[in-house]
């Protein structure tokens, strides 16, 4: 029942009210996550530039990751580099009520995965990454990397916030530091700028002072077939974008 309502949301994308209702939130996450945890992970154990910031101390800010994706996905790619350097911090953030969900995924990530405090610091706080504040600010220049994972064409319903936003993130991000964009490669990225429909990721490529680092606009994840799983889980079309502030 909670899963057929929320794909219904999903349709007329009304965003807002599958994330701010509490009981949807655990059935998202056992319907949704293991996909994407599979994929995030698959993304972050292939490319060297992502699994060398996960071998050493890092700080990572993941707005929109209250599902546990990549809290999943992430420690998983953890196991591939020496544990002796690591010191990965995720700064996830939400606009729902996650936090109940995402003690449980940590527990179980530690508790499988043997990551000890020391090698993975999680904390988690609820707030809208559209709103500006000084803890926004923060957060943007003190990390190494900053993820959307799937988070960014919800975000562009809102255009004027989202267009600031990216604005903070340009002016804010330290030198050197990462920006990883990964969404649909489909229609649900399309941003509709006057009568001109772009995908979002044209109007990131635009901005001098990022670095395209590694480009790719439209791949499939296919998740191991001899993987069993009581729900569907979705191959996903995605592009991927990871820039360098320069
Ligand atoms: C499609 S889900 C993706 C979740 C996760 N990143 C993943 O890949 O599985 C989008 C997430 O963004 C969050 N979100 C939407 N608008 C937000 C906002 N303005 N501020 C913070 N989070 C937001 C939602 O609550 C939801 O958890």
């Amino acid at each position: 029942m909670a899963l057929q309502s929320i794909k219904q949301a999903f349709y007329i994308r009304d965003y807002v009210s599958i994330f701010t209702t509490p009981s949807n939130l655990p059935v998202y996450t056992a319907a949704y996550i293991p996909g994407r945890a599979l994929c995030y992970y698959e993304i972050f154990r292939s490319h060297k530039e992502l699994l060398r910031l996960l071998a050493k101390s890092s700080r990572i800010y993941l707005p929109g990751s209250g599902s546990g994706s990549e809290l999943i996905g992430m420690s998983a790619a953890m196991l591939h580099v020496p544990p002796a350097k690591q010191h990965v911090q995720l700064y996830m953030q939400d606009i729902g009520d996650w936090s109940k969900v995402l003690d449980g995924l940590e527990e179980s990530v530690r508790r499988q995965w043997k990551l000890d405090s020391n090698q993975l610091h999680c904390s988690y706080e609820q707030g809208d990454v559209l709103e500006p504040s000084p803890r926004r600010d923060q957060l943007i220049q003190e990390a190494d990397l900053i993820t959307f994972m799937f988070v960014m064409n919800e975000l562009f319903v809102n255009k004027a916030k989202s267009m600031a936003l990216i604005q903070s993130l340009v002016s804010n991000m330290k030198k050197g530091a990462y920006l990883l964009v990964v969404d649909s490669a489909g229609s649900f990225s399309h941003l509709k700028i006057g009568d001109q429909t772009y995908m979002i990721y044209t109007l990131l490529d635009a901005i001098k002072s990022l670095e395209k680092v590694i480009s790719e606009d439209s791949k499939w994840y296919r998740y191991p077939g001899h993987l069993q799983y009581p729900l569907d889980i979705q191959n996903m079309r995605y592009f991927l974008r990871l820039y360098r502030k320069l």
